[in-house]
């Protein structure tokens, strides 16, 4: 479905991303991991033409993105949902107007159908009666969850979740990665999800792909990931299990 040859891309000095290689089967759910700063939302920003490689090529469903043209692309995203990590609203918009956007855009669906779906949606991520409230009147994890809700609405083939999870509390966590599973099996949607959360990618994966240094330094299933001997994958889950920032993090989050 996805199919990423040798990116690769830097910012200045900074080289991000050196020689990925990485394939996302359709139907399926891939978990990419990797510590902060390791490149992977930047990694996701390209599957969607938002951002550019320096080199290497990226395939939607055998259709090079890399060299397309604005028009193609807007083609190709039409077809992708994305879950950005800041989740950021409209501000000046309210509930209904920030999930119904996509399909004011992209659809032909009357005032009834779209108020229809705009609910159906909602009700999804778990949110009843929220239509005419403003963002500024949401919680953190209400905002997040409209902002899935306006990522679905669509009900694209491909999903991308940059970190679905951060900052909710565990059930609601759970409740979103059953979601995740949920819409991928009723809809045979391909998803890429961006995960710190270990329980979250157990619970989700098909494949779990780890980024670390611009690489991919493991790429398997839950259990071969879990079980890997791969040097940067034993600390991640070590570090996972113990908490505390490393150094470089601590540097980063800066
Ligand atoms: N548009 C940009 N311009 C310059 N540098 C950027 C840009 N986007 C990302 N970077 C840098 O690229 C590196 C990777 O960023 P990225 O956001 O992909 O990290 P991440 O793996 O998603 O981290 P986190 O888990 O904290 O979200 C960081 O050092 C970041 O500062
Ligand atoms: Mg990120």
């Amino acid at each position: 479905m996805i199919r990423i040859e040798n990116l690769y891309k830097s910012f200045g000095q900074l080289q991000v991303l050196k020689g990925i290689n990485l394939e996302v089967p359709k139907g399926k759910i891939t978990v990419i991991v990797g510590r902060s700063g390791q490149g992977k939302s930047v990694l996701l920003k390209h599957i969607i033409g938002l951002l550019k490689p320096d080199s290497g090529e990226i395939y939607v469903d055998d259709k090079l993105i890399t060299r397309m043209s604005a028009n193609e692309l807007n083609r190709v995203r039409r077809r992708c949902g994305m879950l950005f990590q800041d989740a950021a609203l409209f501000d000046s918009m309210d509930v209904f107007d920030n999930v119904s956007f996509p399909l004011v855009e992209h659809t032909a669906l009357d005032e009834e159908e779209i108020a229809a779906r705009v609910a159906r949606t909602l009700a999804l991520v778990d949110l009843y009666n929220v239509e005419s409230k403003w963002p500024a009147e949401l919680s953190g994890g209400m905002k997040k969850r409209v902002g899935l809700a306006r990522a679905l609405v669509l009900e694209p083939e491909i999903m991308l979740y940059d970190e679905p999870t951060t900052g909710l509390d565990p059930i609601t966590s759970a409740q979103i990665n059953q979601l995740i599973i949920d819409t991928q099996r009723r809809l045979q949607m391909t998803a890429l999800v961006i995960s710190h959360d270990m329980t979250s990618t157990r619970q989700v994966a098909d494949q779990v792909v780890m980024l670390h240094a611009g690489e991919i330094v493991e790429a398997g299933d839950v259990d071969s990931f879990f079980n890997s001997n791969e040097p940067a994958v034993l600390q991640f889950l070590k570090g996972e299990a113990q908490g505390p920032l490393g150094e470089s993090e601590r540097n980063h989050a800066s």
